[in-house]
């Protein structure tokens, strides 16, 4: 639809996690006008949920090198070496700049020394956290209040839809559906020479997932209508340790951080035997794609719907003052795990795929970066190390801040003639906008063929039913002449169709077992074939 209103900038951000909010205010202190948009309000985003904490070498003792180690190893041989160096040679200062933005970490009262735990893969205490179980939460707060205070424009209740592009194919902006925020209603756009996708994930892809309900891929699907290159989107993270509420649950689904493991739970299964012993030097601790492996194969050896987490040695008191969050969320659900071990499974958590990016956070169309989980740095490989991620956003958004405001103190390169055009490919009937249910069907079929295991026959088989969605809706359009209302809902599932079928294109073509990609059929990691990376461009016509 064309634009009905429209605002500039020199930078807009798309969302409001800790890599937008870090890029927004980065940005603004060197002097550019910015835009921050987001699907739902300012702290709706997967960050607030985060509760382990961030990952960095600030121990005495650990150093950059050690948690360079732990990545790689974690990562399965797919990591981006430049990209997980400065990820980890620039973290701890990049955390030290978000404590002076205003986050508060945990520290031990007497020392003022930050608190660090232990999770699986890290072979230290690396990782800070804050309220116990809610650093997320605390980090959200610090950077909104921060964007608050440094007035920056920001526009809620803002879907994005698609890239503009001007005539040289370099972004300039994007178009957006505003709900509910006077003046900025409808459909709208902000034009500007930087655009910074910070969009989060697209956990909703399955039926039971952490994430929250906004994480849709839209990010990664506006990349893909616009050209961009998407990179090792069959590498989707199951956290090991997720509360199991009953076979019926879908939607967001409570975590149980591993930081809980860190600090001494251990697996059961209903026998109470610890079968994560023996599979691997860290046992319960080790990189997450192998726990949440050994959970799935134990649950399916016994025909269990899942297994325990057992911390009740940690007693009332360490339970409330370490981790409340977990706590409260077990309690609500009638689990007291101070008396009995918690119900676990593996649930979908984290997408370590996504945009492709260079050093700078910059992807293949001129002028459009991508920061935090929707984008591909190369620093997760093919698993990402636990409590990486809001390290990423911070360390990628500061690294893209110092990008664009070089850019705008150059001389200005010659500017695009004519007036900005949608990037979307022009036969995009093949892709109708879907009725809001369809994101229904498009998690049933994912979570069965496209889950924690998967083989040629399944992901074949959910290829087949994800084109099923597809066609019943250039069906309707044909029969009807019509397709769903434009609105949230069926932005949402249609943008999920899309990265539905690309995550199950790049499973299928990826013939062997590794990190959090697990084949069935392939159980075997084939180096000398596959110690590569799968690169996706949508061509026109969406195929
Ligand atoms: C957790 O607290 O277990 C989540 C940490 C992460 O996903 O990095």
């Amino acid at each position: 639809p064309a634009p009905g209103w429209a605002t500039e900038a020199d930078v807009v951000v798309v969302g409001s996690g800790v890599a937008g909010l870090t890029v927004a205010l980065r940005c603004a202190a060197a002097g550019a006008k910015v835009t921050v948009v987001t699907k739902a309000r300012l702290d709706d985003g997967s960050t607030r949920w985060a509760q382990g904490g961030i990952a960095a070498a600030l121990g005495e003792g650990d150093t950059p090198e050690q948690h360079l180690d732990d990545t790689l190893v974690a990562g399965a041989g797919l990591c981006d070496e430049q990209a997980v160096r400065a990820l980890v040679t620039e973290g701890p200062d990049a955390v030290r700049r978000l404590i002076a933005t205003g986050a508060r970490f945990d520290a031990d009262e007497t020392t003022g020394e930050i608190l660090l735990t232990r999770e699986g893969g890290h072979h230290r205490r690396r990782i800070a956290h804050a309220g116990g179980d809610a650093t997320g939460a605390e980090i959200s707060r610090a950077l909104v209040d921060a964007v608050r205070a440094a007035g920056i424009d920001t526009v809620e209740n803002a879907l994005v839809l698609d890239l503009l592009k001007d005539a040289y194919g370099r972004a300039s902006g994007v178009t957006l559906h505003v709900m509910g925020e006077g003046q900025r209603d409808g459909v709208g756009a902000v034009r500007a020479p930087a655009v910074v996708l910070a969009t989060g994930g697209m956990g909703q892809v399955f039926s039971a997932t952490t994430n929250p309900a906004v994480s849709t891929g839209d990010g990664v699907a506006l990349a893909l209508r616009a050209g961009a290159e998407i990179s090792d989107l069959e590498f989707v993270q199951f956290h090991p340790t997720v509360l199991w509420l009953g076979p019926e649950a879908e939607g967001q689904q409570p975590l149980v951080s591993e930081a809980v493991r860190g600090e001494g739970a251990y697996l059961v299964d209903a026998d109470g035997v610890r079968f994560m012993r023996g599979q691997h030097e860290l046992a319960e601790l080790a990189p997450r794609d192998i726990v949440a492996k050994g959970i799935t194969r134990r649950m399916l050896e016994q025909g269990a719907e899942h297994m325990y987490l057992d911390a009740r040695h940690f007693g009332a008191e360490m339970w409330e003052h370490r981790f409340p969050t977990i706590l409260a969320y077990c309690r609500a659900n009638g689990i007291d795990p101070v008396t009995e071990p918690i119900p676990v499974a593996p649930a979908a958590h984290y997408a370590s795929g996504g945009v492709r990016t260079d050093l700078h956070g910059r992807t293949s169309v001129a002028g459009l970066y991508a920061c935090g989980e929707v984008a591909c740095t190369g620093v997760h490989g093919a698993n990402r190390l636990a409590s990486n991620s809001l390290l990423e956003g911070l360390v990628f958004a500061e690294r893209i801040a110092a990008d664009i405001t070089a850019a705008l103190d150059a001389p200005p390169e010659p500017a695009g003639s004519g007036p900005d055009s949608p990037a979307r490919p022009a036969a995009d009937t093949a892709a109708p906008l879907l009725a809001s249910e369809a994101r229904y069907a498009i998690q049933r079929i994912m979570t069965t063929g496209a889950g924690v295991l998967r083989s040629a026959e399944s992901l074949a088989r959910a290829a087949e039913r994800l084109d099923q969605v597809r066609d019943e809706a250039v069906d309707e359009l044909r029969r009807n002449g019509k397709t769903a209302e434009p609105g949230v809902e069926t932005w949402e599932a249609t943008n999920l169709l899309l990265v539905a079928r690309v995550l199950v294109a790049a499973a299928l073509r990826r013939e062997e077992t590794r990190g959090c990609h697990w084949r069935e059929d392939r159980p075997e990691r084939d180096d000398a074939a596959w110690r590569r990376h799968l690169l996706v461009t949508l061509r026109p016509g969406g195929s």
